[in-house]
């Protein structure tokens, strides 16, 4: 069978990443504008590098749950052919085994150069003005898809939507555009849609099935189906 799932915050929240838009998460405490947009970093580079400095902190410090750990078994079974797409900028699916992992929204592990565009390392604390390791201006950001930006990787993403079979979406919020948009394309496409989820979703209405409870639980139940399943 033919598998899109997508990921969001809520299958990192068990291992101690903060949400966005749960209570106490990223959002109340920081403002969208400030850490997450260009303007944002324009106007005080040190502010927005701090914000990321120590989310890479929190997800070093983090390790994979059974949700991560399910989602890779699920990779290798032979008789599915799973896309993996997150929104989340940790790195917590490749370190549970996952590979490929499609990064939307970037990452926390990745560097960009505003000037030249190149892509490098990030390294552990990014400093305002750290220089391009290519053209040497000192214009490296971090690799993360702001507010305002396109997301990575659309055409493979639009692609495997168009020809899956399944969608699942894994928590997240269904708030934020395009990623929001992936199970009303895939159901168009002929692909049945579930979502697993602690809570009910802003686009709940586009799923065929949807199931409530906490990442860790959910997916590897839903796993152990799909892998008893012959494809
Ligand atoms: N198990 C399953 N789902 C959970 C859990 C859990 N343990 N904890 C929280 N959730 C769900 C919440 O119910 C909510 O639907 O995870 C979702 C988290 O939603 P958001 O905080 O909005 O995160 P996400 O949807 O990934 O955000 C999308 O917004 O600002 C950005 O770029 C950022 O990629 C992010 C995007």
């Amino acid at each position: 069978m033919k598998i899109v799932i997508l990921t969001g915050a809520g299958i990192s929240a068990e291992s101690g990443i903060a949400t966005f838009r749960d209570s106490g998460g990223l959002w109340e405490g920081h403002s969208i504008e400030a850490v997450a947009t260009p303007a944002g970093y324009a106007a005080n580079p040190a502010r927005v590098l701090d914000f990321y400095n120590q989310r890479r902190a929190a997800a070093r410090a983090a390790r994979p749950n059974p949700a991560h750990l399910a989602l890779a078994a699920l990779q290798k079974a032979p008789q599915h052919q799973v896309t993996l797409v997150t929104q989340n900028v940790d790195d917590l699916h490749e370190r549970a085994g996952s590979d490929p992992v499609i990064h939307m929204h970037g990452a926390l592990s990745g560097a960009l150069c505003a000037a030249c565009g190149v892509r490098a390392p990030a390294p552990q604390v990014m400093q305002p003005h750290d220089p391009c390791p290519d053209c040497a201006r000192p214009a490296m950001r971090p690799d993360i898809v702001w507010f305002g930006e396109i997301p990575l990787h659309m055409d493979a993403i639009e692609a495997a939507l168009r020809s899956a079979d399944l969608f699942v979406a894994i928590g997240t919020s269904g708030n934020v555009y395009p990623a929001a948009g992936f199970a009303q394309m895939a159901r168009w496409s002929g692909a049945r849609t579930l979502e697993l989820n602690l809570a009910s979703s802003a686009n709940a209405d586009d799923f065929d099935e949807r199931r409530e409870g906490p990442a860790s639980v959910l997916v590897p139940q839903w796993v152990a189906q799909m892998q008893a399943l012959p494809g």
